[in-house]
């Protein structure tokens, strides 16, 4: 089972649980079931703690990362390390090869042998080997580097299931009634900030791997790129200077083009994930070319090679920076609903406790 399925199917059934103790404690109860029964409020603490969970998990993205750039390693120490690693890896690899030229081997043996390299080269603690598929059924070894505190795929998949099963105990601690304002208006939060986690697991699941793709097929950041743009369009506006009218025109004109800019919007959102390149262009500049004057000419060529150059720099950097966008966008909903998830939790925690 991966380790997606093997979460979700954790989740269901003790989403189950949760409702059959609900089902329970309610056929038990003398009156309606509500948040200041024992077992409403017990209901109520799981659900604020499955939240906080949850949210451990940005301080493990933001913050651990970062802390563990900032160790200093002896220069020396790092290389030597890296050296290691680069040997571990290739000795790994092999024994990869080998597992799938003979799948049907036995899984122990191969254990232990990655275990061996892995202490030969004093790299347990930066490098995981694992053997997944039982023998005869696509036996497989997984290498992987050994993050600090757990894998962050791990973090991640407890962060979704805390946060789908926060609703479940605080649908139940409520008792299925929505009286309170402030308690509802903290569950409402909840359910948007549900609700845009779930869409945020599919946007993750698309873009990253798209943005591989248009990075592999352009073979350059975004940053090389703009950097390009921006001293293709330093050179553009030096050219233009005190040319005809028509130059200037023409320049006006086609450096507009393709009509899509770069500065981020919401129409980014709904609009195409790649721009296309204007095909029409080539001909109708050499069209032009013949009606400026003569002396302006070897300039004119010079920005027609310019204005291509702009043109292919901006169709590669559109999608980079319109998924990078777009991820920001869904950070920029998803944080402010979780910031207001926890004010108001945290209001209607204090009156319970105070009133
Ligand atoms: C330590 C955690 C919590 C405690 C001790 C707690 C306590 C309570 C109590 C005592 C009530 C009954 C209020 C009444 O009868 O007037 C209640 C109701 C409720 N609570 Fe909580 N609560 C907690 C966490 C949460 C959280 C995190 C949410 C939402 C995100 C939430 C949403 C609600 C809702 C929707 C009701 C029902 C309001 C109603 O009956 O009108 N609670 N809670």
């Amino acid at each position: 089972m991966t380790l997606s399925r093997w979460y979700w199917s954790a989740a269901a059934a003790v989403t189950v649980l949760i409702l059959l103790y609900y089902h329970y404690y309610t056929t038990t109860l003398l009156g309606p079931p509500s948040g200041r029964t024992p077992e409403g409020l017990a209901l109520g603490i799981l659900g604020f703690a499955a939240m906080l969970g949850a949210l451990l998990y940005s301080a493990r993205r933001r913050w651990i990362g970062r802390a563990m750039q900032r160790i200093a390693v002896d220069p020396e120490a790092r290389k030597d390390l890296k050296m290691r690693e680069r040997r571990a890896l290739e000795q790994l690899q092999a024994l990869q090869r080998q597992v799938l030229r003979n799948p049907a081997g036995n899984p122990r043996t191969i254990r232990q042998q990655a275990k061996q390299i892995l202490e030969d080269n004093g790299v347990t603690r930066y490098i995981r080997a694992r053997v997944t598929g039982g023998r005869g059924q696509g036996m497989r070894l997984e290498i992987s580097r050994r993050e600090w505190v757990g894998r962050l795929e791990t973090w991640y998949y407890w962060h979704l299931i805390l946060g789908c099963l926060s609703v479940v105990l605080i649908i139940t601690h409520a008792g299925f009634r929505f009286g309170n304002l402030i308690a509802t208006l903290a569950f409402v939060f909840l359910v948007g900030v549900v609700a845009t986690g779930i869409l945020g697991y599919f946007i993750y699941w698309f873009i990253p791997p798209a943005l591989t793709k248009v990075e592999e097929r352009v073979e350059k950041t975004p940053e090389e790129l703009r950097e390009e743009l921006n001293e293709v369009n330093h050179r553009l506006a030096s050219i233009v200077q005190g040319k005809s009218e028509l130059f200037r025109e023409i320049y006006q004109q086609e450096v507009s083009l393709p009509g899509v800019s770069l500065h981020p919007s919401w129409r980014w959102v709904f609009g195409p994930a790649e721009i296309p390149r204007d095909t029409a262009r080539p001909d109708r500049l050499r069209l032009i070319v013949r009606e400026i004057p003569g002396h302006e000419q070897e300039d004119f060529r010079e920005m027609i090679r310019l204005i291509f150059q702009k043109e292919k720099l901006e169709v590669s950097l559109y999608p980079q920076l319109r998924y990078d966008y777009l991820l920001k966008a869904w950070l920029a909903l998803h944080i402010p609903l979780t910031a207001g998830l926890m004010i108001f939790s945290v209001i209607h925690i204090v009156t319970i406790l105070y009133y």
